[in-house]
């Protein structure tokens, strides 16, 4: 594989998944992100197109052998990121549920990948960030989890929006909220108000 293959490779990725860049973007700069851990990221490295120390983890060996072509992977990043430092970017090819053998980072992304918050959390400084969907139920998790604030979600044009939010997480009345049933059947719930994303604090 050389360089052009891992462009290639990630720009067929990102037309299947959308560009997630300005999202990364968006959300890094309104927390001033420095270093970022992605469980699950399968081979989504837009984040290290706005974010300098990345740590990627994912067990698929498509992903595994994506990553193992380390440094076109990094020259592309350097040719295309937005910040001045060399981009840092490590990749575990494990379980994310067993142990990490890393230092606290500023933002763990969650992006259909399962319970990434809840089994990564602690890797994540205190008052760094979540941001998650709620494809399997993660961002319901972080909502209910006295570890985590709910602190805003992701609109149309990657705006972050801190109004209104007890409007979020609310299901049509006579329905309540099982955590049981989310943890067994790793689905979100069908809210009354959804975002596509959600950013919630560490605050413990
Ligand atoms: C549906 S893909 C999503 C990939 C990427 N986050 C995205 O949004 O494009 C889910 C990824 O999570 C990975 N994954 C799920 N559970 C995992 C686990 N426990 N440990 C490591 N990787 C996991 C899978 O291998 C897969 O690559």
């Amino acid at each position: 594989m050389n360089k052009s293959t891992v462009a290639e490779e990630f720009l067929e990725y990102q037309d299947k998944i959308g560009d997630r860049k300005g999202l990364y973007e968006s959300v890094t700069k309104k927390y001033d992100v420095k270093r970022v851990l992605y469980p699950g990221s399968h081979i989504d490295i837009a984040p290290s197109l706005v974010i300098p120390q990345a740590i990627y983890v994912d067990n698929f060996k498509g992903a595994i052998k994506f990553f193992r072509k380390i440094e076109p992977i990094k020259e592309y990043i350097n040719e295309n990121k937005e910040y001045e430092a060399p981009c840092d970017i490590v990749f575990l090819g494990q379980d994310y549920t067993e142990a990490l053998d890393i230092e606290p980072v500023d933002l763990i992304i969650s992006q259909y990948g399962g319970f990434v918050g809840q089994a990564t959390k602690k890797y994540l400084k205190t008052g760094g960030i979540l941001l998650c969907n709620d494809s399997h139920g993660d961002a319901t998790l972080a909502k209910f989890d006295d570890d985590f604030e709910f602190i805003g979600v992701v609109g149309k044009n990657n705006k972050i929006i801190r109004t209104h939010l007890d409007t979020y997480f609310v299901l049509p009345s006579s329905q309540s909220i099982d955590l049981a049933k989310i943890n067994e059947q790793m689905k979100g719930p069908k809210y009354k108000s959804t975002a596509e994303n959600y950013i919630f604090r560490k605050i413990k």
